[in-house]
């Protein structure tokens, strides 16, 4: 037997997954008893030359060609975008294949229609690989937290700006040069706007209310500022003080309902997020049972975003299929930030 595997998109994420999926075949075939084949690839552009693709693969720039295929079990998407991603994972949920995205903008803006439609067809939706690629922050929320009650989160999630931030810091590059690297080696967006101006942090933090708090959130309801201002004088006077400038995401839960905001916070250098250096990422999380716990690990890059959407694929396969459901509760959003005590 052979699990059917369509992707969409072969950037860095879709190529990194394909080196996983190779690499982890034996492990794959022993752990589900069959194997995983990609049958087919959609790609924005044929004419660009790739190497290792998987043996027999349709490599298509057409969404008709690709949906023909009848055998797909799983839709993978790596793409990014939230056009015309939404209507490609709406096409493969109403037709009954499992999906697996990266997709934090896509998940962010339209993630509860989606879910009630993963939901409503019963397939899986699975996004661990939106939200800070190598921590398994999605599971661990759904799983290990599920009885815990969480009061709060803060943290690093953006990978591109926390590498600009500490090469600026550390070897005194411009914001320039900085950028141009985290584009090399693939942390940034293909526009790399949204991590700058923290956008991409806040389609994270998000996700992450929506997952805690079961608020349903847009980029106007809460403050959002990146590091667009952040001047390599800044950084310099900040390491005078004892001190770093991190672009930080809090969700706050107080009497009066659930605040957001993500902005770049000074933070003194022996708080545990000063110390969350280039592009890894961290998640504090205030909990009843746990008082204060930190997740940290890689957030950008080829290999630890494609090893979450392994993780969900193999979840996926396994017939253990969670939309990541919101829980349920009676929070409310409160528009005024209120200060986390968390960093
Ligand atoms: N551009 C994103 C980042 C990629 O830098 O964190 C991972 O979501």
């Amino acid at each position: 037997m052979t699990i059917h595997v369509g992707l969409i998109g072969l950037g860095t994420v879709g190529q990194g997954l394909l080196t996983l999926l190779d690499r982890n075949k034996d492990y794959i075939q022993n752990k589900l008893g069959e194997a995983i084949q990609v049958d087919q690839i959609l790609v924005r552009n044929l004419e660009k030359k790739r190497d290792n693709l998987p043996k027999n693969v349709l490599l298509t720039d057409s969404f008709n060609d690709f949906t023909k295929n009848s055998n797909l079990d799983i839709i993978i998407e790596v793409a990014g975008g939230i056009h015309p991603a939404k209507e490609w994972l709406q096409w493969a949920l109403e037709n009954g294949r499992s999906v697996v995205t990266a997709n934090k903008d896509l998940i962010a803006s339209h993630g509860s229609e989606l879910i009630a439609l993963a939901k409503q067809e019963k397939v899986g939706l699975a996004y661990e690989a939106a939200v800070a690629g190598g921590i398994p922050i999605i599971a661990n929320l759904t799983d290990y937290y599920a009885t815990d009650q969480i009061h709060s989160l803060a943290g690093i999630v953006n990978g591109t700006t926390n590498y600009m931030l500490s090469q600026m810091s550390q070897k005194g590059w411009d914001y320039e040069q900085a950028l141009t690297k985290a584009q090399e080696l693939g942390f940034a967006e293909a526009d790399p706007k949204n991590d700058v101006e923290g956008i991409d942090a806040a389609y994270k933090a998000i996700i992450l209310a929506r997952l805690v708090f079961g608020l349903d959130l847009s980029l106007a309801d809460f403050p959002i500022e990146g590091i667009t201002a952040v001047h390599p004088t800044d950084l310099a006077t900040v390491e005078q003080l004892n001190g770093k400038i991190k672009l930080i995401f809090a969700i706050n839960q107080t009497q009066n309902g659930v605040s957001v905001s993500v902005r770049p916070h000074f933070l003194h250098q022996d708080n545990l997020l000063a110390s969350v250096e280039n592009e890894n990422n961290a998640i504090l999380i205030n909990s009843q049972s746990l008082n204060n716990s930190l997740l940290f690990g890689p957030g950008a890059g080829a290999l630890p975003t494609a090893q979450a959407v392994l993780a969900d694929v193999l979840t996926t396969a396994e017939r253990r299929f969670y939309p990541a459901l919101p829980r349920q509760g009676e929070w409310q959003f409160q528009h005024e930030t209120t200060q986390s005590h968390l960093f």
